[in-house]
């Protein structure tokens, strides 16, 4: 059984957690507890092939620390994650790419997800569909616009990047 290391790195508050438990248990978490670190497992069957993937979620990671290098380090693929309704959490992830092929090699194929969350609270979003778009296509990444909250697009997400990491 093949098995797959996942670092969920991004902004305190987008909702890293909330997707990444939303996936390993189908619960939703209402209330805000800062993550301090926390490694899920999940047995999960991608295109009719089982896999192991162990996922890490990180604290908030603002800044680039010491720390954030281990997670890199550590990483095969990873998930970064923002808030759809915080455009300052965009520029945080923008930031966290670039230390990644920094420290992975530039030239790397490295496999990555981004993913927008809080969806469902539309009323708010900051972050256009377009505004997405035009990202994807300067950064050359998959964009997921998910809720946790609702359970939309959250195992596609893990699934892409299941797929992207079996390729390498
Ligand atoms: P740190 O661990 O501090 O880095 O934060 P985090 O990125 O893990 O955020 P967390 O998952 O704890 O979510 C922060 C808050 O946003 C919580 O109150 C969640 O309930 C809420 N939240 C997360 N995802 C969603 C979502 O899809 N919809 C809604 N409405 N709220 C969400
Ligand atoms: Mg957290």
């Amino acid at each position: 059984l093949r098995k797959y290391h996942a670092v969920v790195l991004g902004a305190g508050g987008v909702g890293k957690s909330a997707l990444t438990i939303r996936f390993g248990r189908n619960e939703f978490i209402e209330q805000y507890n800062p993550t301090i670190e926390e490694e899920y497992r999940c047995d999960l069957i991608v295109d009719g092939e089982r896999c192991i993937l162990e996922i890490l979620d990180t604290p908030g990671t603002e800044q680039f620390t010491a720390l954030n290098e281990r997670y890199l380090q550590q990483g095969a693929g990873f998930l970064l994650v923002f808030s759809l309704i915080d455009e300052n959490s965009l520029r945080d992830i923008d930031s966290i790419r670039q230390q990644i092929f920094q420290v992975k090699g530039a030239d790397m194929d490295i496999p990555i997800v981004v993913v927008g969350t809080k969806l469902d609270l539309n009323t708010e979003r900051e972050v256009s569909r377009a505004r997405i778009q035009e990202l994807a296509k300067q950064w050359n990444l998959p964009f997921y616009e998910t809720s946790a909250k609702r359970n939309w697009h959250v195992s596609e997400v893990f699934e892409d990047l299941v797929r992207q990491m079996r390729k390498c």
